[in-house]
């Protein structure tokens, strides 16, 4: 979105490019005049969609500037930063076509949202389409954290992709403490509880940032609370996460009930992890018995072997002829990359980037996003020499 600025503040400007960089679509700032005055007399000929005019320093007298300025600008988001509230100044620029007026100095959400707004009414989609992929354990200790919490930040980082987890294991969640040390501030009950107010910025804002692109919701350390998420909360915090993410991961643990229900009847393709062992297979045939009478569809559902060792008893040719469900991925049993990066809570491609959990994890990158991860590929292959194939 491009905007025009009207102000002499320097540090103004500054502040509004740096809070429109990070947004999207991005807010540039291309071309600036110190007052309503200079606006008028030096048109800016870029095609613009925003005028944010800073109106800490317009005189009462040039208030009927604003007027001219909205009619030399038609079709134009205008936008009105004032420190003060000005009677005449507003009533001028309410007939000059402004839609927005906030409070200086800015607060960044009030910012957002009124940029939010600038870009809907500009016809320009905010809105992303993710997808959502749930990670769900047949049986206990199956990987399924492990597994989504560092493919969650693998594809933030090897493909520049927005990425959202959800931590469903509402009675013992603890997918953030695996890729992260810090604590959450706010948790998925806290969102439920205020389920009204929950849009894009907020959600933002109640995630733990491993990185800058990947957030994670992190469950409710207190089981107590466990009770406040419903179905209908589900949906309207997955609706939004769609929105405003490229992916949300989902870590549904192993509890199958009104709440994962609702997140797996919304989730695009599920991820059954289990290991090659006979509980496991047993585990993962309910499980994709109870999908089969939910209607779910085969081909969304892809079978993950976790701690895969070739040359077992079994194989996973048998696991497919048992299950009817195909095998998309398969993930070395790497104990001691795995344990280190568990125990510190770093993820595996940042704590060993030549690990074999790390290499997997990259082909897990490009299997879902159908891309080779380019840059690092030549540093990863550098590292890792040449992958074998799985089986
Ligand atoms: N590929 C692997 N190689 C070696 N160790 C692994 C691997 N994957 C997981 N582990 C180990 O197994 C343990 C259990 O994994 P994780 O917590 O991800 O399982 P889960 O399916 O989420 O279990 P839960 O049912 O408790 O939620 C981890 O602490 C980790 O150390
Ligand atoms: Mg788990």
């Amino acid at each position: 979105m491009k905007a025009l600025l009207i102000s002499r503040a320097s540090q103004l400007h500054a502040e509004i490019a740096s809070l429109g960089a990070a947004r999207a679509p991005l807010l540039e700032v291309c071309a600036v005049r110190a007052s309503l005055r200079e606006a008028l007399d030096r048109p800016e000929s870029a095609s613009l969609q925003l005028l944010i005019v800073d109106a800490s320093e317009i005189e009462p007298s040039e208030a009927v500037l604003l007027e001219r300025l909205g009619r030399q600008y038609p079709g134009t988001q205008l936008m009105l930063l004032a420190d003060q509230h000005h009677p005449e100044l507003l009533i001028r620029a309410m007939r000059a076509g402004v839609r927005d007026v906030l409070q200086l100095p800015l607060v960044q959400r009030a910012f957002h949202e009124a940029l939010d707004r600038a870009a809907a009414a500009a016809g320009i989609s905010t809105l992303r389409e993710g997808k959502v992929l749930a990670f769900i354990a047949c049986k206990g200790g199956s990987g399924a954290t492990f597994i989504s919490t560092n493919f969650g930040y693998a594809l933030a980082t090897l493909s520049a992709k927005r990425v959202l987890l959800i931590d469903l294991n509402r009675q013992f969640g603890d997918a953030a403490l695996y890729v992260s040390d810090q604590k959450p501030a706010m948790t998925l009950s806290d969102v439920c509880a205020q389920i009204a107010r929950v849009d894009g910025p907020f959600l933002e804002s109640c995630v733990v940032h491993v990185t800058p692109g990947f957030g994670m919701l992190a469950a409710a350390d207190d089981a107590a609370h466990a009770k406040e998420a419903r179905p209908e909360h589900i949906d309207s915090i997955l609706r939004v996460a769609r929105q405003h993410y490229d992916y949300v991961l989902l870590d549904i643990g192993r509890q199958i009930d009104a709440v994962s229900l609702r997140a797996l009847d919304v989730t695009d393709t599920i991820y059954p992890v289990l290991q090659l062992a006979l509980p496991d297979i047993r585990d993962a045939r309910r499980l994709l018995d109870i999908f089969r009478s939910l209607g779910y569809a085969l081909d969304d559902i892809r079978l993950v072997v976790n701690r895969y060792e070739k040359g077992g008893k079994l194989r996973l040719q048998d696991l497919h002829t048992a299950l009817g469900c195909e095998v998309v991925h398969t993930f070395p049993n790497d104990y001691v990359a795995v344990t280190d990066s568990v125990n510190q809570g770093v993820p595996v491609l940042q704590l060993s980037r030549a690990s074999a959990a790390a290499r997997s994890l990259v082909e897990l990158v490009e299997l879902v996003t159908g891309s080779r991860v380019q840059e690092s590929r030549g540093l990863l292959e550098r590292l890792f020499g040449r992958g074998e194939p799985n089986d």
